[in-house]
């Protein structure tokens, strides 16, 4: 199942709110359904939503009709602006866009013709450069996970979250392929679910053992000493090795390290934000107050209620055992470690 796909002007996003219950995909023609798919998390997980802005931008351009360099160059900036501003933590979707028009200022030959199919080869090499960089970050990550390992994961950070084979689930598929016979907890991911619907969803596809958990319940279980790791995704991770991923990723690195248990990170160097020196800098997106007080549109709150909605919240790079990148494994200190293996990459 692919999280997206480019068919003839047209980017065909698989619609994750219907998961797991139905498939259907979302053909979008135009940047403002682009634009609305990332908003209401119908392609989510910080790469995929890279990978969608880029190919929303691609929209974009096809859709500018003057041959006029800079009136289509105006234009483009416009959609990049529109496109930037649907989610605002996940850096991926800044590291996506400005790679498109990078890759625009450095060919200043070209006319509009020859961007418009600069900017879809780019989009296209996103996509596949995702998918190798997570098969990359399996391999790496063998170093941390032993045979017999029980792994507590948070959110999606799988197939569904990238172009294919996930960050932290690609280092669970990878230690599964590799037959250490492992076994997965999935953390709920309240309010939106993304552990209970997508990443158990994989798992079964993927016949790797899952067993589905509540997010309070996730501290009695490391109590029980049935956690041999945590391993989630990134949203964005600073410069000092400060992550920000799916709100929960922070209460688990807590009691990962109250329970002795190391807690790893899996993304890719798209990932990471060198321009913000610590977590408090991290822009953390806040949603629609519906999102708690209501599962699957069934309230289960009293109307009106006062609610505090992040989607995200930042891990402290002290709780971080280790990060783990397409380029390798990196440890303490952070500082250098991601800045040597980011200039190498
Ligand atoms: O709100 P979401 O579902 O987009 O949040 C996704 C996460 O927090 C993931 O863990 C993160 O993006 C890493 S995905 C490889």
């Amino acid at each position: 199942m692919q999280t997206m796909f480019w068919a003839d002007g047209v980017l065909h996003i698989l619609d994750q709110t219907k998961l797991p219950g139905q498939t259907e995909y979302i053909q979008a023609g135009d940047v403002e359904t682009v634009a609305q798919a990332i908003c209401r998390l119908s392609v989510r997980g910080a790469p995929a939503i890279g990978a969608a802005a880029a190919y929303g931008l691609v929209i974009g351009a096809l859709a500018v009709s003057t041959t006029d360099k800079t009136l289509f160059l105006t234009a483009l900036q416009k959609v990049s602006v529109q496109l930037a501003a649907t989610r605002p933590t996940a850096v991926n979707l800044n590291w996506a866009l400005k790679r498109l028009l990078t890759a625009v200022n450095k060919h200043s030959d070209l006319d509009v013709d020859g961007i418009k199919q600069l900017l879809l080869a780019e989009a296209d090499q996103i996509l596949e450069q995702d998918i190798v960089a997570n098969r990359q970050m399996g391999e790496h990550g063998q170093q941390l996970v032993p045979p017999n390992a029980n792994i507590l994961t948070h959110c999606n950070a799988g197939a569904l979250a990238t172009a294919g084979f996930g960050t932290a689930l690609g280092v669970i598929r990878t230690a599964h392929r590799q037959g250490k016979n492992i076994q997965v907890y999935a953390g709920e991911t309240r309010p939106l679910l993304q552990g209970a619907r997508l990443t158990t969803w994989e798992m079964i596809q993927d016949n790797i053992p899952v067993t589905l958990i509540t997010d309070n319940m996730a501290g009695y279980l490391m109590a029980q000493g049935k956690v041999d790791l945590v391993l989630v995704g990134a949203d964005r991770i600073v410069a000092n090795g400060d992550v920000a991923n799916k709100i929960g990723t922070y209460s688990l690195a807590v009691l990962a390290q109250a329970h002795n248990i190391p807690f790893y990170v899996a993304a890719p160097t798209s990932t990471l934000d060198f321009s913000l020196p610590t977590g408090e800098q991290i822009p953390v997106e806040e949603r629609d107050v519906n999102e708690v007080t209501a599962i699957a549109g069934q309230p289960i709150a009293p109307a009106g209620v006062p609610v505090w909605n992040p989607a995200f919240d930042i891990t402290p790079n002290k709780l971080v055992t280790a990060i783990i990148t397409e380029h390798g494994v990196i440890r303490q200190p952070y500082v250098d470690n991601l800045k040597r293996m980011f200039e190498r990459g």
